[in-house]
């Protein structure tokens, strides 16, 4: 039995944001269509911190996978992380497992690309200025996937700890098609002049005024997820028109819906599907809600894995 051992190294070489996008095309089209099974997170708790584990089978593109996430606050003092996942990858045909890989990363992309791929359906064509709110892992993968879709010329950058925003413009500067990128020291002057506003932050309240929108902008949320903690203010749900990776999660984990009782219009796999109409009219706010569901990381695993497997990405290792 042959399994192949993925680094983060490998998983970035194998999954380029636009590969992913379509990834996610396929992940949440067939979540919306019921052609999956996502069975409930199961979760381990410790005295030191919780494991969970999150199984996905995709039933038309027979992906199969569980992603193991660790969240062990006390690690930094132990110099380890405080999140690390795995991905286990599976043939849905035979249960055999078929590589391990770095699973940190491959979340990174695929939450990026879930961004994306709602700015790509959602976003006016003609967007140009981004808001972004917070200069960490997943700002990073948000912006490279708002960039693949759309042709951005300007970022509002702001997080709370400057020096954090100063590290991601140095990140981000030698990015082929990087755009300008202005640190900004006022969340509320962020917002005004943007197209896409993109919420990827730790913070439990909100990050800007849903009053300073203006028409037309599509805004991101994917940093909350959990029923009390609202990154996205009421103003901005109530002037939106609401898409969510799932209904379900959402109604589950997502403050920002839950506390204003919002109502949620469509899945985004119900706009893949045309279930539902992508933006409507070049005046209208549109807000996308990710959480993250399992088979993002199922569809995001196989993509990785057959490209490693055509470029030898990664070592294969006989387990029997
Ligand atoms: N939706 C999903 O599928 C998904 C997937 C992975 C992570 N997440 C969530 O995304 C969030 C961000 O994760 P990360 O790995 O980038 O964390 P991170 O710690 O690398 O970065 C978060 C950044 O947000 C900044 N910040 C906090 N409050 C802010 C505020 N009010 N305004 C501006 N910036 C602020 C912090 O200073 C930090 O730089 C977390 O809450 C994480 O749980 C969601």
């Amino acid at each position: 039995m042959q399994i192949r051992i993925l680094t983060a190294s490998d998983v970035k070489k194998a999954l380029p944001m636009p590969r992913a996008i379509e990834a996610m095309r396929q992940a949440f089209g067939q979540f919306s269509a019921g052609k999956s099974t996502v069975p409930l997170r199961g979760r381990l708790d410790t005295e030191k911190g919780t494991t969970l584990l999150m199984p996905a089978h995709l039933h038309e593109s027979r992906d199969m996978a569980v992603k193991i996430v660790s969240i062990y606050p006390g690690n930094p003092g132990l110099d380890l992380p405080t999140i690390a996942a795995t991905v286990v990858a599976l043939d849905p045909q035979t249960g055999m497992p078929l590589a391990i890989m770095e699973g940190t990363s491959l979340t990174a992309i695929r939450t990026g690309a879930a961004g994306g791929l709602a700015a790509q359906l959602l976003a006016r064509e003609d967007s140009r200025t981004v808001a972004l709110f917070g200069a960490g892992v997943q700002a990073k993968t948000q912006l490279q996937a708002v960039l693949a879709v759309r042709a951005i010329q300007k970022v509002n950058l702001y997080d709370i700890y400057e020096d954090a925003a100063k590290q991601f413009v140095e990140d981000t500067r030698t990015w082929p098609n990087a755009p300008i990128i202005n640190i900004v020291s006022n969340p509320d002057t962020a917002v005004g002049d943007a197209d896409i506003v993109i919420a990827a932050t730790t913070s439990a309240t909100p990050v800007f005024n849903g009053d300073d929108l203006k028409p037309g902008t599509h805004v991101t949320g994917m940093g909350s997820f959990s029923p009390d903690v609202q990154e996205i203010d009421e103003k901005t749900v109530a002037r939106a028109r609401i898409v969510v990776d799932s209904r379900e999660a959402c109604l589950e984990e997502a403050g920002d819906l839950i506390i204003p009782r919002a109502t949620i219009d469509a899945e985004i796999g119900e706009i893949i599907n045309g279930n539902k109409p992508g933006r409507q009219s070049p005046e209208e706010i549109t807000f996308f809600k990710t959480v993250g569901v399992a088979v993002q990381d199922a569809v995001a695993a196989a993509a990785v894995l057959a490209e490693a497997q055509q470029r030898n990405l990664g070592i294969s290792v006989d387990m029997s």
